[in-house]
């Protein structure tokens, strides 16, 4: 039996994510949410805006933690897909959802204490949507932008074969990152997944569970010294996730 120090222990609540509501490439987004759930602290009471919400994986996710979400899309099937999973979590009550623009919000200025979206802002325009956000956004809030970047070598190579669309798509360079963040007083930001992705070789082409489990661990570890003691290469990862504070 394990004695009490060696016993795993369990992850703190602002350290566990639902790793089923993150929905895709979970393996890659739980650090992500590692990352951004303790800046948002306690969500008890606090109202958040969830930006392109799709079938609402994060809009349950934060409602689960208290939060009043309001999760919009542009897709009137995306929303009522997103309807039925809140309630399927039981949350229905906390969340409501809108057919609107990310980029002209039908709400007053200073409404949210928090906005956060994933992989949407590439469909829009950055510094217009990060305009909208900044304005419908309390002082003292924060804006979440979880972004795919542009410039990850097998991410590049993988739109380009097939995603055909992806060529109209807004992929995020550090540059982008800072421009959306001028629009706020601060901005923090941290890249994700260099070598990581490369994991993915043996889930996708040779699919042998344990390989990809141990690869994954071992590369994440690897970016994680690479990024920390050569951050140029930040603008090579995969995914980055911008905390935009307004004053
Ligand atoms: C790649 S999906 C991401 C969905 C969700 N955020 C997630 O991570 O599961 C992008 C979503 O953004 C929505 N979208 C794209 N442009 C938008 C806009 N201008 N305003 C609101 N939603 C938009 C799309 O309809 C789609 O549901």
């Amino acid at each position: 039996m394990l004695a009490a120090s060696e016993a795993p222990r369990p992850e703190s609540r602002a350290d566990a994510v639902e790793t089923n509501l993150l929905l895709w490439w979970e393996d890659f987004y739980v650090p992500v949410f590692k990352y951004i759930l303790p800046k948002m602290g306690t969500l008890e009471g606090k109202k958040v805006l969830e930006l392109g919400t799709g079938t609402g994986g994060t809009a349950t996710l934060l409602a689960k933690r208290g939060a009043s979400v309001i999760g919009i899309d542009l897709l009137p099937f995306r929303l009522a897909e997103a309807k039925a999973r809140a309630s399927e979590h039981e949350v229905a009550e906390s969340v409501d959802f809108a057919l609107m623009d990310a980029m002209h919000l039908a709400f007053p200025d200073n409404t949210f204490d928090f906005i956060i979206s994933k992989s949407v802002l590439v469909f829009t325009e950055h510094a217009q949507t990060a305009k909208e956000c900044y304005r419908v956004l309390k002082p003292g809030g924060k804006a979440i932008f979880i972004e795919n970047m542009r410039y990850h070598p097998m991410a590049w190579l993988y739109r380009k074969i097939f995603l055909k669309y992806s060529a109209k798509l807004r992929y995020f360079s550090i540059r982008d990152v800072e421009t959306v963040g001028a629009e706020f007083e601060n901005l923090e930001h941290r890249e994700f997944h260099l070598s990581a992705v490369g994991a993915l070789f043996w889930q996708k082409c040779i699919p042998i569970p344990m390989f990809y489990r141990w690869t994954l661990r071992l590369l994440k570890a690897i970016d994680l010294s690479v990024l920390k003691c050569l951050p140029f290469f930040k603008r090579f990862c995969w995914i980055t996730a911008m905390i935009c504070q307004k004053d």
